[in-house]
């Protein structure tokens, strides 16, 4: 270990806490006989990382004072390579196939940061194979997904965090729900998430898949597809090239929802988030509204496969059987704004306003307000670095996460929803019992979707659990 690096307990241990709006000296108690990596010497966790993209290396550095990356699997080499060079100094094992980190006894965490289509099948396979696992969201492509996962979940008992990291920002999202919780915004009767639309592209041509890449393993149980780039001219320096391919996945269904489970996997969450906290229903009831596409749509399906297929533009209201209503659109700033019958709030990633928050000078929030819908977790500062604090906490004390299969699937199922109300162009009405969508079959076929041959759930991992199959 490092001596330039605090250990992990050490860090939490000298970790500041937020609360109220508050940074004050905070120290874990830490308990004796914390289930893992505890009694070691080195107390570093060591991780497999599957998908060494973006967000993936992105988290492991978010996480680097508590994790040491020891194996990396992606299905693009480069990737595997630059990957092991900043994140390990060379020194993790890589690998195609990322079931080989899964047959791994050393390897007891995992991080799965693929493509939102590449996430239900590795996150079923890790906990039947007895890792822990901290996924990127979305945690599916399908409401159906979701309840396999959470069936998995509860019949093997892994710690599963989710990277909706919003819910560890304390000063700002957290801090939205506690208020919330106190009653100061009162009964919700409106809330809106705005998430921005997916960008159109001109159609991209077929090329050559690069060399490194092995494009039959990235595509996995998606439908099969051929490679598609092109270099975008007079492009700014944060600009990608358009492809089907790395980071601009989000912009194709086959593979995400586009922004609808891109960022409605933060914002749809907290607005979820929101009516738990305050007693009220979150059972959805139905959607409806209207979305523009780049292409025609037919019977739910684009009818050109040769650029970016998920809405530019939408506003879809989402009714829920306590009365409250959300609406997810792209056309204004992005964030949530909650209105009660008391007050109303705006919470993005760069402020929380409205006079419920001026109220908080002369009116603040009980000391552990924000602790309390924190799961009454400590709180660690550090958005990213903190929803990591808390997954590592998770899997020692073996409870569940801030951001947890069950209530993310919750709301990751509304903008599911919203994408086929979406793509079928009619609204939907959702039973929340049987979780069908009532009287439209062509509606429900949407719920789940086909794996292509050799890309299955393997439901008999080499080390299976307790699950029966
Ligand atoms: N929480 C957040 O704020 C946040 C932000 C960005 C991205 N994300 C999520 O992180 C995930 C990854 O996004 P990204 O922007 O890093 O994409 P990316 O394209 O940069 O990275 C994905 C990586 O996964 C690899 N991969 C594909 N198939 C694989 C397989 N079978 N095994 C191993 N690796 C495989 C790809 O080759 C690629 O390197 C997405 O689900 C995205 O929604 C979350």
């Amino acid at each position: 270990m490092s001596s330039n690096h605090n250990s992990r307990r050490q860090f939490l241990k000298s970790s500041s806490v937020v609360a109220a709006g508050v940074s004050m000296p905070y120290f874990f108690s830490a308990k004796p006989g914390m289930a893992f990596a505890t009694e070691s010497k080195n107390d570093r966790v060591p991780i497999g990382l599957i998908g060494a993209g973006g967000m993936g290396c992105g988290n492991m550095r978010a996480a680097s004072q508590w994790v040491d990356v020891v194996a990396i699997a992606d299905a693009d080499q480069n990737r595997q390579q630059s990957a092991n060079k900043q994140l390990s100094g060379g020194k993790a094992d890589i690998y195609d196939d990322y079931r080989k980190i899964l047959e791994r006894d050393d390897i007891k965490v995992v991080h799965i940061a693929t493509p939102d289509h590449w996430h239900t099948k590795p996150v079923i396979e890790a906990m039947l194979a007895g890792k822990d696992i901290y996924c990127e969201k979305p945690l599916t492509l399908t409401v159906d997904e979701g309840k396999l996962i959470r069936r998995v979940q509860e019949e093997t008992g892994r710690v599963v965090q989710v990277g909706t990291q919003q819910r560890s920002t304390f000063n700002l999202f957290t801090k939205a729900i506690a208020l919330v919780k106190q009653g100061r915004v009162g009964k919700i009767k409106r809330m809106s998430a705005a998430i921005g639309g997916a960008p159109a592209s001109p159609g991209i041509p077929v090329v050559d898949v690069p060399k490194g890449l092995d494009w039959d393993r990235w595509l996995g149980p998606a439908p099969a597809a051929q490679y598609r780039w092109a270099e975008k001219k007079n492009k700014k320096k944060w600009q990608r090239d358009p492809t089907n391919g790395h980071y601009e996945f989000r912009w194709w269904y086959e593979y995400s929802g586009g922004k609808l489970t891109d960022w409605g996997a933060h914002h749809v969450d907290i607005a979820a988030w929101a009516l738990e906290a305050n007693g009220q229903s979150n059972a959805v009831v139905s959607i409806d509204g209207n979305a523009k596409h780049p292409v025609e749509y037919k019977n739910g399906v684009p009818q050109q496969t040769d650029r970016y297929n998920t809405a530019t533009s939408f506003n879809f209201t989402v009714k829920f059987a306590g009365g409250a209503e959300l609406v997810i659109r792209n056309d204004t700033d992005n964030g949530v704004l909650i209105e009660g019958d008391k007050g109303r709030i705006f919470v993005n990633r760069k402020k929380l306003v409205g006079k419920p928050v001026e109220d908080l000078a002369t009116n603040p929030l009980p000391e552990d307000a924000v602790k309390e819908v924190y799961k009454g977790f400590d709180l660690i500062e550090g958005e990213r670095k903190g929803h990591w604090a808390n997954f590592l906490k998770c899997v020692d004390e073996r409870k569940e996460p801030i951001s947890d299969v069950h209530s993310h699937m919750r709301m990751l199922n509304i903008c599911h929803l919203t994408g086929i109300a979406a793509r079928l162009g009619r609204g939907i009405k959702w039973d929340d019992k049987t979780e069908q969508i009532v009287g439209d079959s062509a509606a429900n076929s949407m719920l789940k979707r086909k794996y292509r041959e050799g890309y299955e759930i393997e439901m008999n991992s080499a080390k299976p659990a307790a699950v029966k199959s």
